[in-house]
């Protein structure tokens, strides 16, 4: 199926992000405050029926790749019910999930069953009394998640770990130890100042490089491929099949090969992670549009994706949670 989401810089948008919540059962200080309890109202979301509506057009439009995001996406309930629908999409190839992995353990079998084919997992640190620390919650939880998803059959599983300045960046050769054992592919992500507590952790923010350059000390790193449509650049471990992706939105953005585009809970298409352009679906889809009109509006909103992200320049800048577009 040929491509017909070009944006005004040339990119092909081939890959949405469907964050299906913005609620989440964990509260990493990088993305959520404490407290934070001002969830979008459940009658605010798009229904199963309309996600798959909009998803169909995007995919007879051209696009190959849909991700669930959050939030956290294993808190909306039944999502097994949307997975199966999306699954049976024509053009959708690769249906992936990134998650929190808490509830991994109850979910795996049914998430593959349903036609999930890849699992992406954040996990910052491998001690206990960090995990608390950093997210509120119960890293043996994630853990056993982590082993029931692989023991399902899911590979690869790739872990994100957002690496921080004084709070876990002495474990990143633990993480790599982690991941060689248990046949998991390695990410680390650098911290971007979305919302006010991205902005509050910028302070602990540290370059890729630094971390690569200090890998490099320790083990043999490779050039590197994984598939996958997002932005890590990889490196192999040599004499292993450990693959090592570094995502460095700060230190060396990859805006110009930027394929994707968001779709939030409440039917908002965000253009961007880093900007605020958006197109409201929502209240088109419940004003009865026929779907020719819906592709139309989609050819629209992509026309509106802006060149790249100003994390750098404007750090302030953008006020949305990281958790209403799933990072
Ligand atoms: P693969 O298909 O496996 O490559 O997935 P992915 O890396 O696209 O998905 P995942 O949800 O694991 O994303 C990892 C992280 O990369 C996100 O949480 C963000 O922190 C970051 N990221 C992904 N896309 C973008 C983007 O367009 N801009 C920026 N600045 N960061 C992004
Ligand atoms: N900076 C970088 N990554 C972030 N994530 C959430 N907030 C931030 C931030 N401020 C990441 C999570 C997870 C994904 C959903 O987004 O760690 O991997
Ligand atoms: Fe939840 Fe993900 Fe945000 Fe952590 S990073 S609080 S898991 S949405």
């Amino acid at each position: 199926m040929s491509n017909q989401l070009t944006d005004p810089f040339g990119r092909e948008i081939e890959y949405v992000r469907l964050s299906v919540t913005d609620r989440c059962d964990l509260r990493c200080h990088y993305c959520m405050p404490k407290g934070f309890n001002d969830f979008e109202e459940p009658e605010d979301w798009l229904s199963f029926d309309e996600i798959a509506r909009v998803i169909r057009a995007f995919g007879e439009l051209g696009t190959r790749r849909i991700r669930l995001t959050g939030g956290e996406p294993l808190v909306r309930k039944n999502l097994t019910d949307l997975i199966g629908q999306l699954a049976s999409l024509p053009g959708i190839e690769d249906l992936s999930l990134s998650t929190n992995a808490t509830r991994l353990a109850q979910h795996a079998s049914a998430l593959r069953r349903a036609g999930i084919s890849r699992i992406n997992a954040s996990l910052d640190t491998l001690r206990a009394d960090r995990f608390k620390a950093i997210t509120q919650g119960k890293l043996e939880k994630v853990i056993h998640g982590l082993m029931t998803a692989k023991q399902a059959g899911f590979a690869p599983i790739k872990i994100n770990m957002v690496v921080m300045k004084d709070i876990n960046d002495d474990e990143v050769e633990d993480m790599v130890e982690f991941c060689l054992k248990h046949d998991f592919t390695l990410r680390f992500i650098e911290t971007m100042p979305v919302g006010d507590t991205g902005r509050a952790a910028s302070d602990q923010f540290i370059s890729l490089q630094t971390v690569q350059q200090r890998l490099e000390q320790r083990y043999e790193l490779l050039p590197g491929m994984m598939p996958g449509g997002g932005p890590a650049r990889y490196v192999q471990v040599a004499g292993t099949e450990l693959r090592i992706g570094f995502i460095t939105p700060m230190s060396q953005h990859f805006c110009e090969t930027c394929n994707r585009v968001r779709l939030a809970a409440d039917g908002t298409l965000y253009m961007c992670l880093g900007q605020d352009n958006k197109y409201e679906l929502r209240p088109l889809l419940r004003s009865g549009i026929s779907d020719d009109e819906l592709k139309q509006h989609i050819i629209k909103a992509v026309n509106l994706k802006p060149e790249r992200h100003e994390f750098n320049e404007k750090p302030g800048q953008v006020i949305r949670f990281m958790s209403m577009t799933g990072g």
